[in-house]
């Protein structure tokens, strides 16, 4: 299978990517954040999430988030739900879509969820069947599919009958986390190989965090496989707080430079989303993560 014409990025950096800031960033910035994504043609932001605000501080203003933001037509504005009481108030803040979350690892679902996995997507396929019944389309992740801190190895034929769950229950899609950014990319091959066995590719999307420098290759190999959505966070911001040690995903500045490079379509304009990442990482007063974006301001090549 050939590289993919056109690639759908999915922008996680004002959720994934500030629940892990230390500091709390106020709704302000968050919204100015998720409005110059969705200028520089980013069409599908993960905005915030309904978790437990004594687990993630940082995403307790989400309801502030969702009511502030000024929405353009054509962008999906979405949220991830752990639980009934977070669908409930992801349905009153009136997001667009939202996403449902399990661990490949019964360790990391207990770190990340206080359930094991069977829990888990019992949780998720009752939230699953309720947003639908509200018209909202469900995103599926699965979490450390090549390795868990906690547990160890995770194979890759372990994958697969939950990916099979998560689209047999409604989600449109399934995203394969590498949480902690350990995966290379003869095991994302592997990954793939297996999820594909039960899921179509067009159903794939791929979540790769950067740890250990690993992601844009990773993501290469994802997309020779025929893998056409990916997860990015603008910056590189992110990390997990379930996964210690684990950095930002992967830059989306640097996606965009990649598939410049590839012919590789994807509407999104590189000057405004790097103004979007250097307007963050000022804010959050931490260095910009994105290669790319680092280039491109040391010769001036955006304003
Ligand atoms: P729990 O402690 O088992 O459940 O948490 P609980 O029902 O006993 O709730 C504890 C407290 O939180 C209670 O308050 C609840 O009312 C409250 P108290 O009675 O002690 O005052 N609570 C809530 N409040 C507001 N909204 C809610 C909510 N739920 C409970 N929705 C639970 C279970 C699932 C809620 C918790 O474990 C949780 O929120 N987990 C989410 C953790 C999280 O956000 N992790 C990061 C996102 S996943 C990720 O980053 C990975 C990903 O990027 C992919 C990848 O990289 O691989 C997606
Ligand atoms: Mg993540």
């Amino acid at each position: 299978m050939g590289l993919p014409k056109s690639v759908k990025i999915f922008e996680v950096g004002p959720r994934d990517g500030l629940q892990n800031e230390p500091a709390p960033v106020d709704t302000e910035s968050k919204v100015a954040l998720i409005e110059m994504l969705a200028d520089a043609g980013v069409q599908a932001i993960e905005s915030g999430s309904f978790v437990s605000p004594k687990w993630v501080p940082q995403m307790a203003g989400s309801e502030a988030v969702f009511g502030t933001l000024n929405r353009q037509p054509g962008v999906t504005y979405s949220a991830l739900t752990p639980n009934m009481r977070g669908l409930e108030r992801a349905i009153s803040a009136k997001v667009s879509e939202v996403a449902v979350f399990i661990a490949a690892s019964e360790a990391f679902s207990q770190k990340n969820t206080n359930c094991s996995i069977d829990e888990g997507l019992a949780r998720a396929a009752e939230l699953t069947q309720v947003a639908r019944a509200e018209g909202l389309a469900v995103r599926g992740y699965i979490s450390v599919v090549a390795g868990c801190p906690y547990q160890g190895e995770v194979k890759p034929s372990a994958l697969a009958p939950l990916a099979k769950a998560l689209l047999d229950m409604g989600c449109y899609e399934v995203s394969l986390g590498d949480s902690t950014g350990v995966a290379t990319p003869g095991q994302i091959n592997n990954i793939i190989d297996s999820v594909a066995t039960a899921i179509p590719i067009e159903k794939i999307a791929i979540h790769l965090h950067n740890t250990y420098g690993q992601a844009l290759a990773n993501m290469y190999a994802a997309l020779q496989m025929g893998v056409a959505v990916v997860d990015s966070s603008v910056a590189g911001l992110g990390g997990c707080p379930y996964a210690p040690g684990a950095t930002g995903n992967v830059a989306t500045e640097d996606v965009i430079y990649m598939l410049n490079g590839l012919g590789i379509r994807h509407g999104i304009d590189l000057g405004k989303l790097v103004q979007a990442g250097e307007f963050i990482t000022q804010k959050l007063g931490r260095r910009n993560d994105s290669g790319a974006a680092r280039a491109l301001l040391a010769k001036g090549a955006v304003g």
